[in-house]
């Protein structure tokens, strides 16, 4: 038995477990069951050993968890701010729409250039650039001056000039999405120019479309062909020998300038001081000097017309530019140069949508 537990009492050392040799039988068999402790703890740390791994596998594979979590989070979270962004859109673009019942009175905010000329913000609803172009006078001109603000415009400073390739007739000119469109001098073709890198995009002649003052508007200037923009895209505003003179409404395709759809407003074009564009409806004055009133009204949805009495103060008695920014909600005008805004009243249909729709 002694022989036994010594070599018992042995082996446990060499399982370096600190221990004093000796016969003592009773210390042997106390230390006796220290053995199986210690392969118990044995096991243990492996087990632990192996714990850890895995509870290191467990937090790697948790962190990419967290990561794929939070991706799509973010990604539903912008998915939710894309519906509310285009429900705001859709809202602030039915709020801008309506009948056009009043304007107010005039907000002059520079006196600058020649009797005739234009001047314009970008139309374009969604767009946030707020620079301010002129181009003074209707004859042959190049020169588009660039102005970094309304701020800037109404001090006369932080300008740029740019020269246009080709030169421009009459005062029609519109700045949409971050081209300006005008008509090309001498011709019915329509420019588009880039604002940003200075080259012309598209060039197209608007079919059958009078020019070189053959339909322009009363005040002449070779306003023959007016481009405008409303919200809901771009329109040129002419007239025919075909058609007899009477004012014709185009939609334009904003990148290739083709025709889309065409209306015939039945309105002399001759006897039209300005026209401009709300919500597709196209409201024209009838002189460009002083009693001057929004006179006609041509509703594209309906292909209808009507006559209206919408009184205006045409302070400085000679209009040679008028038309809405659907973006500002404003009405831009160049008159005897001057550069004047007006403010509009607008009667609102709001649609309201059906209970179960779900956008
Ligand atoms: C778990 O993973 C995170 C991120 O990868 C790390 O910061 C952290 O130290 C890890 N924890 C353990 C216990 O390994
Ligand atoms: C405005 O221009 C951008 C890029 O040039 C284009 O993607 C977008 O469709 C344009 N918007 C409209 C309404 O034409
Ligand atoms: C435009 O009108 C001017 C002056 O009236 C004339 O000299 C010129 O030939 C006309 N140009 C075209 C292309 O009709």
């Amino acid at each position: 038995y002694e022989i036994i537990s010594l070599r018992f009492v042995m082996q446990l050392q060499s399982d370096l477990v600190p221990l004093h040799l000796s016969t003592n039988v009773s210390f042997v068999s106390q230390c006796r069951p220290l053995r199986a402790l210690v392969g118990r703890l044995r096991t243990d740390v492996g087990q632990l050993e192996a714990l850890k791994e895995e509870m290191q596998r467990l937090n790697d594979s948790l962190s990419v968890l967290q990561e794929r979590f939070t991706l799509h989070h973010y990604q539903q979270l912008q998915q939710r701010e894309f519906i509310l962004q285009r429900h705001l859109h859709s809202c602030s673009s039915q709020l801008g729409c309506g009948l056009l019942t009043g304007i107010s009175a005039p907000l002059t905010i520079r006196s600058s250039g020649s009797r005739f000329g234009s001047w314009m913000m970008d139309s374009l609803i969604d767009s946030t650039d707020n620079r301010v172009w002129v181009m003074d006078g209707y004859f042959k001109g190049r020169r588009l001056v660039e102005y970094q603000s309304l701020g800037d415009f109404a001090t006369g400073q932080n300008f740029i000039v740019h020269h246009l390739p080709h030169p421009w007739a009459g005062t029609g000119h519109v700045v949409y999405n971050g081209s300006l469109y005008y008509n090309k001098h001498h011709s019915n073709v329509l420019v588009r120019y880039d604002l940003t890198s200075g080259g012309v995009l598209q060039q197209r002649p608007l079919a059958q479309a009078g020019f070189n003052n053959t339909f322009p508007y009363s005040w002449g200037g070779s306003s023959d062909i007016d481009l405008m923009a409303d919200e809901t895209g771009l329109w040129a505003v002419y007239s025919s020998i075909g058609r007899g003179g009477n004012m014709l409404l185009s939609r334009l395709h904003p990148d290739s300038l083709e025709v889309l759809r065409s209306w015939d407003t039945g309105f002399s074009k001759r006897s039209a001081g300005e026209a401009f564009l709300i919500c597709g409806s196209l409201y024209v004055t009838n002189s460009h000097l002083a009693g001057a009133k929004v006179h006609f009204t041509f509703h594209t949805a309906s292909a209808s017309y009507e006559y209206t009495d919408i009184a205006f103060h045409n302070q400085y008695s000679h209009i040679s530019m008028l038309d809405y920014n659907p973006r500002i909600r404003a009405l831009y005008t160049w008159n005897n140069g001057h550069q004047v805004l007006y403010d509009i009243t607008l009667l609102h249909f709001i649609r309201t949508r059906h209970a179960n729709s779900t956008d």
